[in-house]
Formats: C-alpha cells, structure tokens, sequence
C-alpha cells in the first residue's frame, strides 16, 4: 500500500493523523546459518520488502496497535504492564518489543500504532525481525531514546529471547537495522561489527519460496541451539566460534552424536561465509555456487534442518545453471524459502525450470520475487 493511503487508514483509524513513520526489511541469509547464536559470521542481505509501523503519541499510557493485515484486530495494552500473550497472533512481538524495552529501563509512553508489513510470514524471511526493529525504530524516535542501530537489533532480539520464546540470534534484527542498498552485510556476531560487502552489479539474488508449511519451527530451532550449547561446553570452549575441527576430532567420544555433527556444521559455516565474502569480491560464480552447495549439503546432513522441497529447489536450480547458479535454503530452517545468485541474464531460465518441474515433483508451487538488496531502518518524521 501507498505511504498515503496508509497515513489515511490511520487517520481513518485512530480519528488523527500519525506523527511518522518507521520502516524496516525482512532479509534473506546468503551464507552463514545457526551460526549468529555461536558467535560466528553471517552474510545476509536485507530485501525489498518491509515493515512499515506508524506512529502518534498518545497523552495518556495506553499502546493501541492495529495492523493493516489483520483488519479486524486492534490490540490495546498499557505500556507498563506485565508482559502477557496478547490476544492475536501478531500481538506477542508488539508487546515484547515494549516488555524488552521496559525492562531495559525504558518504559514508552501511550501511542497509537499502525503496522502495514509486505514481508510474508512463516517464510524464514524475518518478518517479525521487520516488526520489531521497525515498531523500536517508531518507539524509540518518538520518546527520544536516543538509542543506536544496534542497541535495537539487541533490544528485538531480547523481545524474542525473554519474551516470545524464541531463542534466536541477532542476525535478523541486524540486518534489519543497519543494512546497505546494493550490499551484503558481513557480521561478526561476537562483536557485531558490520562489513558491507557490494554484489556484482550483474549479479541477481532470486528468493524462491517453497510454500512448503513449516510446523514445529520454534522448537526444533530451540532444540538445535541447546545441541550447540552442548557442544560447546563438552569442547570448553567460550562459544562454538573458538572451536576447530582439530578440538571436535580430539573430543569425538564425549560429545552425542547430534552435538557432533551441529558443531561440524558450525565451523565449517563460519569459514564458508569468509570464504564467500572473497568470492563476491572476485565475482566468480563458479565458487559461490560449489560454497553454497556445500552450505546445503551440511544443513541437509549435519543440521538437519532442510524438506524435500528446499532440496528440490537447489537441485533444480543445478539442473537448470550447473554452476553458473548458487542456491541453498536460507532462515530458520525446515522448509521456507531457498536463495539464488545467478547473473541477470540467466534469471529468466531459473524461473522456467521451476514453473515446469516444481510441482509436479513436490504437488506445491513456488514464490519467485527477484530481490533489490536494500537499506535497513529509516525513521521519517512527517511534517
Ligand atoms: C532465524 C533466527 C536467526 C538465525 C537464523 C538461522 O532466522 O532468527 O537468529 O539463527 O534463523 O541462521
């Protein structure tokens, strides 16, 4: 929807027009998974769809959240009070993001808010990302928090973690905050520093959504971060990030199997993602496409955490480019959308081969949106 005519079902809404407005992108992962939470690198870069939350201050203590996807549903709570569900689905990560702040010293006041996202959900890419550092970003411009890009990201991931329940890492909320139009970014999630790394300009970035349902994400996500843990206190080790093959081999004995293996999968992710950053600034194709597939084959076999139909997608995508392609399962995990790089002129024969085969070689139809890298939160204020 317009800028317009969201600032008009505002004014519709709440009977006074809103103050301004912030917005942030959903992201897709090029290389570097279940690696932010282990204190490794990872290389997303933030799409062309995103989350717009308006905003106008209220005199009083009450939050009022309407959204433009739920029509029927407004949520009212007071900015102050104890952290509760809410009562609808979206609810959870407007009241955690203000539950995060508050406990954190910062207790917002009353405002009415307007959210209208374009990031799907449940496609592992990072819509509730968009939500958070898009509302912190509205929050926090409109009670002068002064916070920076990356007090906000922390302070979404803290929504999640305290809050909702999901023990993610800060690569989304990141990512979301601070990323650069026509660059990946590089983060080091020890130190959260931030590289932005240019893309080829004849490069494209293909998001295939598989649309296969995920089920069970939160909690066979948690389940994994725990088997990371293990990990790494069996290896002493402060986080996965300091453990090498060398130390996993010498401790082969102490760990579980799925401790062994989610580690395995850490550290070579870690010097894949190094790896492809060198790629991108060379340009070369070939490599990133071996790298990534590589990448796949360890969330397959290590991590445990691709479907059939992300592995279809990648296979296809070979069958369609050999390697003139890159592709993997990008997010969360457990189905959700696959990413490509190929160059522009061959975008077209990637759409096709999935318009004719992936179907009928898994019965569900495929998203295609070719991505603009884009910018992370922008917080406009209206005159
Ligand atoms: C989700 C989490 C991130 C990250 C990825 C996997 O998107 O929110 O923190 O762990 O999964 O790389």
């Amino acid at each position: 929807m317009s800028q317009s005519n969201i600032q008009a079902a505002f004014t519709g809404l709440f009977n006074a027009s809103p103050e301004g407005v912030a917005i942030a992108p959903g992201r897709v992962n090029l290389l570097g998974e279940f690696t932010d939470y282990n204190d490794g690198y990872v290389l997303p870069v933030a799409l062309d769809k995103a989350c717009h939350v308006l905003w106008r201050q209220r005199d009083d203590q009450l939050i009022r959240v309407a959204s433009m996807q739920y029509p029927d549903q407004l949520d009212n709570f007071a900015s102050d009070a104890n952290y509760e569900h809410g009562p609808h689905v979206w609810s959870p990560y407007v009241r955690a993001v203000v539950a995060a702040a508050k406990v954190s010293g910062l207790t917002s006041k009353g405002v009415d808010l307007l959210i209208d996202s374009q990031v799907p959900e449940g496609k592992g890419l990072s819509s509730s990302a968009a939500l958070e550092v898009s509302l912190l970003g509205a929050l926090n411009a409109m009670n002068n928090w002064a916070l920076s890009t990356a007090d906000i990201a922390r302070l979404g991931q803290r929504a999640e973690n305290d809050f909702v329940g999901c023990q993610c890492g800060i690569m989304d909320q990141l990512v979301s905050a601070c990323a650069l139009a026509h660059h990946a970014l590089l983060i080091d999630c020890a130190t959260l520093d931030c590289t932005p790394v240019p893309l080829p300009k004849d490069w494209g970035i293909l998001v295939v959504d598989s649309n296969h349902p995920r089920q069970l994400v939160d909690s066979e996500y948690n389940q994994r971060r725990l088997d990371c843990e293990e990990a790494r206190d069996q290896l002493d080790v402060a986080s996965l990030r300091h453990a090498t093959n060398r130390t996993l081999t010498a401790h082969r004995a102490d760990l579980s199997d799925n401790a062994y293996r989610r580690a395995q999968h850490v550290i070579g992710e870690n010097e894949r993602v190094l790896a492809l950053v060198d790629i991108i600034k060379m340009g070369e194709l070939p490599l990133a496409s071996s790298i990534m597939a590589a990448g796949q084959r360890s969330l397959a076999e290590n991590f445990e955490v691709t479907v059939p139909a992300t592995d279809a997608l990648v296979s296809l995508a070979h069958e369609a480019l050999g390697n003139r392609v890159a592709a993997r399962q990008t997010g969360g995990g457990f189905g959700g959308a696959v990413v490509t790089l190929c160059h522009q002129n061959d975008i077209d024969a990637l759409q096709a081969i999935i318009d004719q085969r992936y179907f009928s070689e898994t019965g569900l139809r495929a998203d295609i949106h070719v991505c603009r890298p884009s910018a992370g939160l922008e917080v406009k204020t209206f005159e």
